[in-house]
């Protein structure tokens, strides 16, 4: 059997976020497997500001490099801030491009927030679609709050649901070949777009 190595990486600092909750389920269905470890990234703060004059990188960066270069696969939840990716992730992704960490890599995406965070998303899986990186599965948790128990665990059933096939695509892709994992991107790309658009920009 395949030991394979999963990293998590939360794009929230906040106390009871429903993204490091979503993570919490992902990782849960994902430790069930045998030949599967996973690792949260400790804070996305930590990360510095990306520099590419920096002769070397920071020992911080340099853990994530090294982190996000020899996971298999890669789980980001993240939030929607002034309809755009939370900053802190885009720039931990910026960390990667010229390492090619990610390359031909499965990724899960997931965004909670008011919205659900289709530009979060949709901004995460062309980022890291640039990165050679393919993103199999993607979900959209819309008012988290009102799917949380007083602990900030996610208590709905039906997200919890769909935060079990999220895990289990990512799983189930960790076997597949570069074109079928190319295939997924691809539906995974469609079904964002197809999603309405809510907020300002959507007038
Ligand atoms: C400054 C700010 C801007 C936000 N902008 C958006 C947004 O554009 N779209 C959205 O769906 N939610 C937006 N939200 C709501 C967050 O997505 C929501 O608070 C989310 O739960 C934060 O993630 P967390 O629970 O993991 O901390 C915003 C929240 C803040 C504080």
């Amino acid at each position: 059997m395949t030991a394979h190595q999963i990293l998590a990486l939360c794009g929230s600092l906040g106390a009871r976020s429903s993204n490091a909750a979503a993570l919490d389920v992902i990782e849960d269905v994902l430790a069930s497997h045998d030949d599967i470890t996973v690792t949260r990234w400790g804070s996305v703060a930590a990360i510095p500001i990306f520099d590419p004059s920096a002769a070397e990188p920071s020992a911080i960066a340099d853990q994530w490099l090294s982190a996000a270069g020899s996971c298999d696969a890669l789980v980001v939840a993240a939030p929607e801030y002034a309809g755009s990716l939370a900053g802190g992730v885009k720039n931990a992704l910026d960390w990667l491009v010229g390492s090619a960490g990610l390359y031909g890599k499965p990724v899960a995406i997931v965004s909670c927030g008011t919205t659900g965070g289709r530009f979060a998303r949709e901004e995460l899986h062309r980022t890291l679609t640039w990165q050679g990186a393919f993103v199999v599965t993607a979900l959209g948790v819309s008012a988290p709050r009102t799917k949380t128990d007083a602990d900030g665990r996610f208590a709905d059933a039906a997200t919890i649901d769909e935060l079990d096939r999220v895990a289990q695509q990512l799983y189930a892709s960790l076997s597949m070949t570069p074109d079928e994992r190319g295939t997924l991107a691809a539906s995974t790309r469609r079904g964002i777009l197809a999603e309405q658009i809510v907020g300002p920009t959507a007038v």
